[in-house]
């Protein structure tokens, strides 16, 4: 009897002593499981004397229930415990602050003015097509009526992939491809990269962008040109600027012009509005003001016009190529231009190197956020 009064003051302090739940669980099995003294002992009560059973029976019940009891009371003290631990642990602060958002990022500038040209097209009826950067000889010089000794031709101007074929030079190539394609009347323009070997500076680079217009119907005259370059112009650039036509060469075109607006920054009077600096004037390269005379607009060098594009009527030796499709010179006209999306770019936002919009510095790039 001694033994299981013994084993119970052993067990108790045991589990008293427990730090887990898995200690717990060790010392029922230690005690309580099949293979324990205690599940022997009340095994072999038949064994004992009959005087024996009764008071021993007894004994290792209550020492069983005794023990169990205290497991049970354990675990649960051992699991309020984990508990608490827990919600002190995991307890958020909700006084925090979160996690900064992602910087949101926009368009690049020249996507953002190519866009804004698009829709000042869409806008005048025109829709918007694209072809192919890397062109024929044929649409790139021999369809837009270059001569095969004209100097745009040769390597010096143009990067050949073979014999026939190279990176487009202008997108102007879209004009024959086009009217391939489609009937007369047509309305379309053209964004895309053009190439050119170029060395990089201020004012070059080897790929760059232009959009292309091209209008062919019947009775269409360089009124219309005017025109429409005129709506494009005062939608880009502010609804009192002006346009010029000055005459000009283009192979493709007879009669050529190349195209000047008003300046917007001084509204074409040559003269740097008030709040433009010195150093302002110096880094675009303005025409020093006589001394004592009014400071020259730096965006028009004081010229009051610049120009943007180069155009004319469709010369009628570009319709022949596609004579088959309906482009019969005698019944319909057409126009044309070309002009640089990055040159707009520069000019509008004042951007000094056109070098900057292809460095990939955010610092450049972040100040033409989305609502530039
Ligand atoms: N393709 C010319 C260039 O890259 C620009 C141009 C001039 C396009 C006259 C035209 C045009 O459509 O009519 O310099």
């Amino acid at each position: 009897m001694a033994d299981l009064a013994q084993l119970r003051t052993d067990a108790e302090a045991l589990i008293d002593a427990a730090g887990s739940a898995a200690e717990l669980e060790e010392l029922r099995v230690r005690f309580l499981g099949r293979k324990s003294e205690l599940t022997q002992a009340l095994r072999s009560i038949g064994e004992l004397p009959p005087e024996q059973r009764g008071p021993v029976g007894k004994q290792a019940n209550e020492v069983r229930e005794a023990l169990e009891a205290l497991l049970g009371s354990r675990t649960a003290e051992l699991e309020a415990a984990e508990l608490d631990r827990r919600l002190v642990e995991d307890r958020v602060d909700v006084t925090l602050p979160g996690d900064p958002p992602a910087p949101v990022g926009h368009l690049h500038l020249v996507s953002q003015i190519r866009r804004r040209m698009e829709d000042v097209c869409i806008g005048l009826g025109f829709s918007v097509v694209e072809g192919p950067e890397i062109e024929y000889d044929y649409y790139n010089f021999t369809a837009l009526n270059h001569p095969p000794e004209h100097p745009a031709r040769l390597p010096q101007d143009t990067f050949y992939l073979a014999e026939q074929v190279l990176l487009r030079t202008h997108t102007s190539p879209m004009q024959v491809r086009a009217m391939e394609l489609q009937e007369p009347p047509i309305y379309i323009v053209v964004p895309g990269r053009v190439y050119r070997p170029d060395t990089a500076d201020a004012t070059h680079v080897p790929m760059f962008h232009q959009l292309e217009g091209l209008a062919i119907d019947e009775d269409l005259t360089l009124a219309d040109l005017q025109g429409t370059l005129l709506a494009f112009a005062r939608q880009m650039f502010g609804e009192h600027t002006e346009v010029r036509l000055r005459p000009g060469y283009f192979p493709f075109t007879e009669p050529s012009v190349e195209v000047d607006v008003s300046c917007f920054r001084c509204g074409g009077t040559g003269i740097a509005p008030a709040g433009i600096q010195p150093a302002d004037l110096k880094r675009k390269g303005a025409i020093p003001a006589p001394i004592g005379g009014p400071e020259r607009c730096p965006t028009c060098k004081g010229e009051g016009w610049i120009e943007i594009l180069g155009s004319g009527m469709v010369d009628p030796n570009v319709l022949d190529h596609v004579l088959a499709r309906g482009y019969d010179k005698e019944r319909v006209q057409g126009f044309a231009w070309g002009m640089g999306i990055e040159r707009i770019a520069m000019l509008v936002y004042q951007v000094p190197d056109l070098r900057m919009l292809f460095d990939n510095d955010l610092r450049v790039l972040d100040q033409f956020g989305a609502g530039a």
